[in-house]
């Protein structure tokens, strides 16, 4: 579903932040993507995206290389939640965000509505369907991006960090979510409790390498390995 081979990508040539990357996400799997502070993990979801291009090596989605030719393609396939959600959504109104991109996929208004519905309903966050976008907390547009993504039914999703500025209660919620999600999921966070709970396999990325590629069981209990990378046990296995 997301394979990447021979990626090299530097937002500066002197400093690459991914060197020869290689690694391929099969349909249905549920991936964290961790790392320190500035490891990479945001590029890595940019590339899959098309809001970048690697300087070498070549990104695919659903076995299409990401290019300006394909970007149409690679969004319709991918919903994703990026790290800084404020700035996603488009319209007025949570109502109207979730509305557009089914209705211009080619639901009808009615379907859109009801589909639309359902999703805020899953979320728990009925409340939020009238309330203007910009008026939103941060934690409340959070939800209202992991809501419009739902709503679209991706083949694949990507999550920046999607708990960062959740509650506890909607923290919980949209674990829960992604759990049910029977589609392929790419989450980066540090919120390694979250990473643990829901994906069966983990990339760790420092020093623009994959530093460990395997299930999210054995690398989120390796301490050594965690540590080495500037990362720690997740909370639940600290004790
Ligand atoms: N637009 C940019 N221009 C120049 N450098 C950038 C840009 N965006 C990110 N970088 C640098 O690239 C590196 C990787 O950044 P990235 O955002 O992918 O890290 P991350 O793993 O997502 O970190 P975090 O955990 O803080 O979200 C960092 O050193 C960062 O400073
Ligand atoms: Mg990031």
């Amino acid at each position: 579903m997301i394979e990447f081979r021979h990626v090299t990508f530097a937002y500066d040539s002197a400093h690459p932040v991914l060197e020869d990357i290689s690694f391929q996400i099969e349909e249905g799997e549920s991936v964290g993507l961790i790392g320190a502070n500035g490891a990479g993990k945001s590029t890595v979801m940019k590339l899959i995206l098309g809001l970048l291009f690697p300087q070498s090596g070549e990104v695919l989605v659903n076995g299409i290389p990401v290019s300006k030719d394909t970007l149409a393609d690679v969004r319709r396939t991918c919903g994703f939640v990026l790290q800084n959600s404020d700035n996603q959504m488009f319209m007025p109104t949570v109502k109207e965000d979730l509305l557009f991109g089914p209705v211009n996929y080619g639901l009808s208004r009615e379907e859109a509505e009801a589909k639309a519905d359902a999703v805020l309903e899953q979320l728990q966050i009925e409340d939020l369907k009238e309330r203007y976008n910009h008026r939103l907390s941060g934690g409340e547009k959070r939800m209202a991006a992991i809501a419009a993504v739902l709503a679209m039914e991706p083949k694949a999703v990507l999550m920046d960090e999607p708990t960062s500025a959740l509650d506890p209660y909607n923290r919980r919620q949209i674990i829960g979510v992604i759990k049910e999600m029977p589609v392929t999921r790419v989450i980066t966070s540090h919120d390694l409790d979250m990473i643990l709970d829901t994906c069966s396999r983990v990339l760790l990325i420092g020093n623009g390498k994959i530093q460990a590629d395997g299930s999210a069981d054995d690398i989120l209990r390796n301490k050594e390995l965690l540590e080495s990378s500037r990362l720690e046990l997740p909370l639940c296995l600290q004790r």
